[in-house]
């Protein structure tokens, strides 16, 4: 199969990280008889630096002209005081509106390899975590109208709005479903649902969805508690479908505790069209260029990318292995390591993977 792959590598670690996945994919595509062709094209700061805005025209139309696209991550303080709609994250916002990608899966792995880095109490991580988020991503208060300030009584105001049509949470719902159907068939619904009108929205519409999936059991839980309960009793979650923002920070949490934010993958998958896919964490802009960022979630993204992209489960299995095996050989980078580990490189990670596929 010809696999066409568009790579954002962005800033801060996004270079470093990417040109490791890249190698990987190169690798992987090779053993399975795969021809690559990758375009390589420019996102955030990178772009606001060579041509004055975070999303380029010539980007969006270089990801749709691809089967996938692999993101490495945007942002950094050199950009911090540029007004919010030329900042590096307007890109990253910009691609998943342009291409659609109202589906972002976040899946949370404590690996047992990693159990002594995780935040969570030994006896609580003992009995795992293998939760995966589905976050909505093109909708809720990131892109709502009105949207805006405005002096009211005489004092600066500012505002945004949490709006979703039901076919909108329909379709995240479903997403969640179907793929609660390959786990273990549990869907909890998280809102804010005692206070919210769109939270009610949302409780109605999963209930009714759910009724097409009779296999799968439905609960519903409050953000608040749905925060407290992930750290309580992460084994307790299998998916976790959620809203915009409520996603946005409940998988920061979900990564959080399994201690390994620089290992985990995501997917932002459309309707059709390529899907994006990065890994969780962000630039880094404090370890950039020094060769010690962790290039193995990027890495899982590219296996993110085989299965969810491009539908080749044996070759994303054959990734996911290489990096298991990279480290059960007790290879680790600086965010990672523990006492008696070996402590590596990016590059270097990046060389290990590729030696075991
Ligand atoms: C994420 C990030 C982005 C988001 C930022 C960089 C715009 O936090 O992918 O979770 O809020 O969606
Ligand atoms: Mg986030």
């Amino acid at each position: 199969m010809k696999i066409s792959v568009c790579v954002l590598p962005g800033d801060g670690i996004g270079p470093e990280i990417t040109a490791q996945a890249e190698r990987v994919l190169a690798a992987v595509a090779e053993r399975f008889g795969h021809a690559v062709e990758i375009r390589r094209a420019l996102i955030g700061g990178a772009a606001i630096d060579a041509v004055g805005v975070p999303l380029p025209e010539d980007t969006v139309a270089a990801c749709q002209a691809s089967s996938a696209v692999l993101l490495g991550a945007v942002g950094g303080p050199k950009w911090d005081d540029l007004e919010p709609a030329l900042r590096p994250e307007k890109g990253l916002l910009g691609i998943r509106k342009a291409l659609g990608l109202f589906a972002n899966l976040r899946p949370a792995v404590l690996y047992s390899e990693l159990a002594a880095s995780s935040l969570l109490r030994a006896d609580i991580a003992a009995q795992g975590v293998d939760v995966l988020v589905v976050r909505e991503l093109t909708g809720g208060l990131y892109f709502g109208e009105p949207r805006g300030e405005a002096v009211v009584d005489g004092e600066r105001a500012a505002f945004n709005t949490m709006i979703y049509r039901e076919s909108e949470i329909e379709r995240i719902l479903r997403v969640a479903f179907e793929a609660a159907r390959r786990r273990r068939r549990q869907v909890c619904s998280v809102d804010k649902a005692n206070v919210l009108e769109v939270s009610r929205l949302w409780r109605e519409v999963a209930a009714r969805v759910s009724q097409d999936y009779p296999d799968v059991e439905l609960t519903h839980m409050y953000v608040d508690n749905a925060a407290m309960q992930l750290v309580r009793a992460p084994h307790a979650f299998d998916v976790v479908v959620t809203e915009n923002l409520f996603g946005d920070i409940l998988s920061d949490e979900a990564a959080a505790i399994t201690g390994s934010l620089g290992m985990l993958p995501s997917a932002s998958l459309g309707a059709s069209g390529p899907g994006l896919f990065e890994p969780i964490h962000g630039s880094a802009p404090d370890i950039a260029g020094q060769d010690v960022a962790n290039p193995l979630a990027t890495i899982l993204s590219v296996a993110m990318l085989l299965r969810h992209g491009l539908g080749l489960e044996a070759e994303a299995q054959a990734v996911e292995q290489a990096v298991r095996t990279v480290l059960g050989r007790g290879l680790r980078t600086r965010d990672i390591a523990t006492h008696g580990a070996t402590v590596v490189g990016c590059a270097q990670m990046g060389e290990a993977v590729l030696a075991a596929l």
